[in-house]
């Protein structure tokens, strides 16, 4: 039987390069199918194998592996439990939002559900709460058998009998059904993991369970799919492969960490791509900080930014302490022409592209300080100034309960910014929430008492008060909001 035909085709529809032996059993599927569609022979069957786009997936799902167990490679929970969510809690970049976990390559949900068993097991119910876990796989087939959550004996291989009944009931035919409330914690969705764009629920994954399926692939669609899924996760994400596909994924995409014997890998960010003034605290201070300081200690309308700074310096960041200049100096305009030199310089730079969003902001251009912030967070997600001046604008726009929203991130990521605060009382004030406000100003002042105006998290920042002045302001609200 000549089969290169399906071959070409299915290698050309999921864009994946299969291994050879992917296609070992290939003969045997078509015939299977050749049965299923109740075809007479080949030719009959590839009539309808090229006119029905739906057939060339049930081939393929014959074809795949969709071996899996419960707990397969039980040390990865330990690392799940153990070591990554904790992390992942205690970095987490957006408030309320849920951890989110993928499950690249979930097949009949074995995998997806173990992640919310082990979390129950070791954090109780409560963690459900505040994860999202999500199967992906390319086989419609299997997804639809991980959605009914009905299991046989052998996919109890890992889990003790203890442990199945305390997460089971039984079911028909020496099968079990997995309790409501833990199956309600796992979608299900169809994607081939070599396609781009991802589904919207995917995006921004805090951790990747990639186990067990890069084995059917040549080189290329491994890179490929590897790369998709690097870019899938959130910065500091972690990502776990099978114990033996660890080394072909040691491409230089995500950085390689080890826990005991165990490996997995890390979307790290590095300090570089983090703003000086924002990021490592322990660091010397770099020159926009010095500037930045300055000019908030200042307090005065035109003091002179001094050119030089003790700190060697780049030259991104003279060009950035230029920028700084002009915009101190209100050139805003001109300001914005160079730090637009800049980003396209610095492509990646979170920084540029605040500084770039502020310059906006002041200049009244709402849409572009919107998605230039934008733009900041996707280069770095743990970057406070982007939240502030996106809670900034919402003020603008008189939309309070979005500013409260955005300047709750921003304060969440620096609970010592008081100029967060500060905006954060207003905002709650104009939405009427009294106590949350008086609240709020309350907090400003005491961080404007221990700190004075420094820590502002804006590129810089110039007020026409000094910190005595802000303080009584506060005070004043306070009161007001006391007598309401
Ligand atoms: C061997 S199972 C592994 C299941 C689970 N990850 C585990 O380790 O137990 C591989 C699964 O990956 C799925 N798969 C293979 N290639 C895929 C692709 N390109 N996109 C999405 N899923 C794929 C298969 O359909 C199959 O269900």
């Amino acid at each position: 039987m000549d089969l290169q035909i399906f071959q070409d085709s299915i290698r050309q529809r999921f864009k994946l390069d299969f291994k050879p032996d992917f296609f070992r059993f290939l003969g045997d599927a078509v015939e299977a199918r050749i049965r299923a569609t109740e075809k007479d022979g080949l030719d009959h069957y590839l009539q309808i194998f090229k006119s029905d786009p739906e057939e060339i997936s049930h081939l393929v799902n014959l074809l795949t592996n969709n071996e899996t167990y419960f707990f397969r490679e039980n040390p990865h929970y330990r690392l799940l439990t153990q070591r990554l969510i904790p992390e992942l809690l205690k970095n987490r970049s957006y408030i309320s939002e849920p951890i989110k976990i993928i499950s690249a390559g979930c097949s009949s949900g074995e995998e997806p559900y173990s992640l919310v068993l082990a979390l129950v097991e070791v954090f109780g119910e409560g963690v459900t709460d505040q994860i999202e876990v999500i199967g992906l796989d390319i086989d419609h087939d299997v997804l639809h058998k991980a959605s009914m959550a009905v299991f046989g004996t052998y996919s109890f291989r890992g889990m003790d009998a203890d442990f199945r009944n305390t997460y089971f009931n039984q079911f028909a035919g020496n099968r079990s059904v997995l309790k409501e409330s833990i199956r309600q914690h796992v979608k299900f969705i169809q994607h081939n993991l070599a396609d781009w764009p991802y589904p919207e629920q995917a995006r921004g994954a805090d951790l990747i369970f990639y186990r067990n399926v890069s084995i059917y692939y040549q080189m290329n669609t491994q890179d490929a799919i590897f790369e998709n899924l690097a870019r899938l996760l959130a910065p500091e994400g972690f990502l776990l492969t099978g114990a033996v596909e660890v080394t072909h994924h040691d491409i230089g995409k995500l950085t390689l960490k080890k826990d005991k014997a165990l490996f997995y890998f890390c979307k790290e960010t590095t300090t570089s791509e983090l703003p000086a003034f924002l990021s490592d605290r322990s660091l010397p201070p770099a020159p926009a900080q010095d500037l930045s300081n300055k000019a908030a200690q200042s307090e005065t309308k035109n003091t002179p930014i001094p050119a030089t700074s003790k700190t060697p310096v780049t030259s991104d960041a003279l060009t950035l302490e230029e920028v700084l200049a002009l915009a101190e100096d209100e050139q805003w305009e001109l300001a914005l022409n160079k730090i637009d030199e800049q980003v396209t310089q610095h492509p990646n730079s979170p920084t540029a592209y605040s500084l770039k969003a502020y310059l906006l902001l002041q200049l009244n251009r709402d849409q572009e300080t919107e998605q230039v912030c934008q733009q900041a967070l996707e280069k770095n997600s743990l970057f406070l100034t982007p939240y502030l001046l996106l809670g900034l604008a919402s003020q603008k726009n008189t939309d309070h309960t979005e500013a409260v929203q955005r300047l709750r991130k921003a304060i969440y990521l620096d609970p010592s910014c008081w100029l967060a605060h500060f905006h954060l009382a207003d905002s709650y004030r104009e939405t009427g929430d009294t106590e949350a406000a008086r609240r709020e100003y309350g907090v400003t002042l005491k961080l404007l008492e221990n700190s004075g105006l420094d820590n502002h998290g804006l590129p810089f920042y110039r007020s026409h008060y000094t910190a005595d002045q802000m303080s009584g302001i506060c005070r004043d609200q306070m009161n007001k909001l006391a007598l309401l």
